[in-house]
């Protein structure tokens, strides 16, 4: 019996269509999620000259019978909805039934299909879009389709093609999203020189994240603990007669110390489909504030998974946008899952040279365990000088496949999938990412304890904190340390509207520009409720009487200009929220402990222990490394104790 229909025209209309073939990778798309729709557990994609000159793509899945196979290529047939109403809850990656015709109109193709249930299978070849040979033949159930020479009958189109290198690389990352997608599949890209990518079913995402990209990618990243949130709760959307629709958040986020330049690094996924979305890049740069410097990007996996009629994907002719039926619920739920999975992490710079030392006895990466571990790279005697580059960083090089994945991914910037830069080919996971200064959480205190155990020794230079505990040596930077606790403590107490000012003696008289003053206006309200009483004199002078508490005298002045001109330099939309952090993290800067001061033991103490209470001990709000630490581990290495 046939599974595919052709859609009634009304329903046709209702879709989102638009161009889908664009370039070798859209075919490998389309072709991927059909396989994945059709229920594949294994696909294996195999490209000649970057897809240009074949394509091909197998897989084990259910396969069509005769009739299916011939319907397949009518435009709007297919067997994945058929009423206007099955479109508001997509459950398949596919659903316009274009892909194929589409595809056999610009190209050589042929496909190979048996379903179990037939003994033989069927094959079908076109040639620009016209039907040349149907016939029987003997193949194993799935589908098997090859595309030769895409565009070849539209050379205005195949122009627009780039390098052998840049294709690829767009496929091998069009690919590498779907097998993060699903760990369960088997996944093989390959052309005819090299494996490009070459997974194993598994069972966790972390497993798939070790085989895309290497431990060392899985030692930046941190679990975000998977969590549910009911949509309907917020008594804002509540509608009586509606189920609550839930929504799942997990996945793996990056450790604050690895920061990107771009987005590359940013997959999302809703229900398993990769997704480009505003509205959790920002979710995403929210959670990100105040613990990484501004400018900067983490690497962030993102699944989220919710009832199908809460997202919309039919808004966009890739299908790469969606529309949720709840944005502000999904935006804040996944910024405080990610959030949280930060506050967990709470990682922890190690002194470079104890890692060198380590390394040296001992390669990173031996005993990691997982199946299909690439090889190890050998770590000799470190040879080079103090300050050469330390083998520590080199050995994490990735294993040959890696480098060949990296390799193929190298075009020109800035080309992504048709205008879209966020899809760009991303896999250069490895060789992007900076050296970081961290050493991984296992087998250590919870972070708030190892903290609160510190016993200070004494100060670096009147500046740095050396303390001890049962973990081994920390230094601590005294500003910056009090910068993050005063930071939270002020946005705490800001957002309980519970912050006093402090008047001033004498009250001090500043000129403000033309562009300070209309700031000043724009967040007089702010300034008041964070412990600021100025007036504003006549146009230009401002007298300010009272200053947030903690703040000199003379260092209000400075404070106030600080805020009006960063406030200013934001665009003039900026949220109540950035405004209250920046508010926050200037007022901090300004009243904490300054280096070159030095501090008895008791006040030592008292920061150690302000700091363990905080949220994110590890990074002050403008992202630097608050402290440092040579676990007893790696000490006892490097006097060879072990
Ligand atoms: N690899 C495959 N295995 C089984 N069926 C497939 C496969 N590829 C395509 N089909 C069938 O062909 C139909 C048309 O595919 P396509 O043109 O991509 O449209 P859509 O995926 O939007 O339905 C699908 O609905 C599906 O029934
Ligand atoms: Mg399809």
């Amino acid at each position: 019996m046939s599974r595919i229909r052709i859609l009634a025209e009304n329903v046709a209309n209702k879709i989102a269509a638009g161009e889908v073939i664009e370039r070798p990778a859209s075919v490998v798309k389309e072709l991927l999620e059909n396989s994945l729709d059709a229920g594949a557990r294994s696909v294996r994609i195999e490209v000649e000259s970057g897809g240009k000159r074949l394509i091909r793509v197998i897989d084990d899945a259910c396969g069509m019978n005769h009739d299916d196979a011939l319907l397949a290529f009518e435009r709007h047939a297919t067997s994945k909805l058929q009423t206007a109403q099955d479109l508001l809850s997509i459950a398949t990656l596919g659903f316009r039934g274009e892909a194929l015709p589409s595809i056999a109109a610009v190209s050589r193709l042929l496909l190979e299909t048996r379903t179990a249930h037939e003994e033989q299978g069927t094959q079908v070849e076109f040639a620009g879009g016209k039907l040349v040979d149907v016939k029987t033949v003997g193949v194993p159930t799935g589908t098997s389709i090859r595309i030769a020479d895409i565009f070849y009958g539209v050379p205005a189109r195949r122009k627009f093609l780039k390098s052998e290198t840049t294709e690829l690389g767009h496929v091998a990352s069009l690919v590498t999203h779907y097998a993060l997608a699903y760990p369960e599949v088997q996944f093989l890209l390959k052309t005819s020189s090299q494996v490009i990518l070459d997974c194993a079913p598994v069972d966790k995402l972390s497993e798939r994240i070790y085989q895309v990209f290497g431990r060392q990618a899985l030692d930046e990243l941190v679990e975000i603990p998977a969590s549910e949130g009911r949509v309907t709760e917020d008594a804002a959307w509540l509608d009586a007669d509606e189920p609550a629709a839930k929504l799942g958040v997990s996945g793996f986020t990056s450790r604050p110390e690895v920061q990107r330049t771009n987005r590359n690094g940013i997959y999302i996924f809703v229900n398993r489909r990769l997704v480009r979305d505003r509205l959790l890049l920002h979710a995403i740069s929210e959670a990100y504030r105040n613990v990484t410097p501004a400018g900067v990007f983490p690497v962030v996996l993102l699944f989220l998974a919710l009832p199908y009629q809460e997202v919309d994907v039919n808004v966009h002719p890739a299908k790469i946008e969606v529309r949720f039926r709840h944005p502000q619920f999904v935006h804040d739920f996944t910024r405080d899952a990610l959030r949280h999975a930060l506050s967990i992490a709470r990682p922890i710079p190690g002194f470079p040279a104890a890692r060198v030392a380590a390394a040296t006895a001992s390669p990173p990466g031996l005993g990691f365990g997982l199946p299909g571990s690439p090889p190890i790279p050998e770590v000799g005697a470190y040879p080079g000088p103090p300050g050469a580059e330390p083998p520590a960083l080199r050995s994490s090089v990735p294993a040959a496949e890696e480098l060949e994945l990296s390799r193929a991914l190298e075009g020109p910037p800035g080309e992504g999938l048709g205008s879209d830069k966020a899809m760009n080919p991303a896999i250069s996971f490895q060789t992007a990412v900076p050296p970081i200064a961290e050493m991984p959480a296992t087998g250590t205190l919870p972070r708030a304890q190892a903290i609160a155990e510190l016993k200070p020794l004494g100060q670096v230079n009147a500046s740095y904190i050396v303390a001890v505990n049962s973990e081994g040596l920390w230094i601590i930077d005294q500003h910056v340390a009090h910068e993050r606790v005063l930071f939270e403590q002020h946005l705490q107490a800001r957002r309980k509207g519970e912050l006093g000012g402090q008047r001033l003696l004498v009250p001090i008289l500043v000129e403000l520009n033309p562009r300070q003053t209309a700031t000043f206006e724009q967040i007089g309200e702010e300034l008041r409720a964070n412990g600021f009483e100025a007036d504003l004199m006549g146009a230009r002078s401002v007298a300010i009487h009272a200053a947030p508490a903690g703040i000199a005298g003379g260092d209000a002045e400075r404070l106030l200009f600080e805020i009006l001109d960063g406030v200013a330099r934001e665009h003039q939309s900026i949220s109540l929220d950035s405004l209250q952090a920046k508010i926050a993290a200037s007022t901090a800067c300004h009243a904490a402990i300054k280096i070159n001061t030095s501090l008895d033991a008791t006040k030592m103490e008292w920061l150690l222990s302000e700091l363990s209470k905080t949220e994110y001990p590890m990074s002050c709000p403008h992202g630097r490394p608050v402290v440092l630490r040579y676990p007893m581990r790696e000490i006892e290495r490097a006097f060879k104790r072990n």
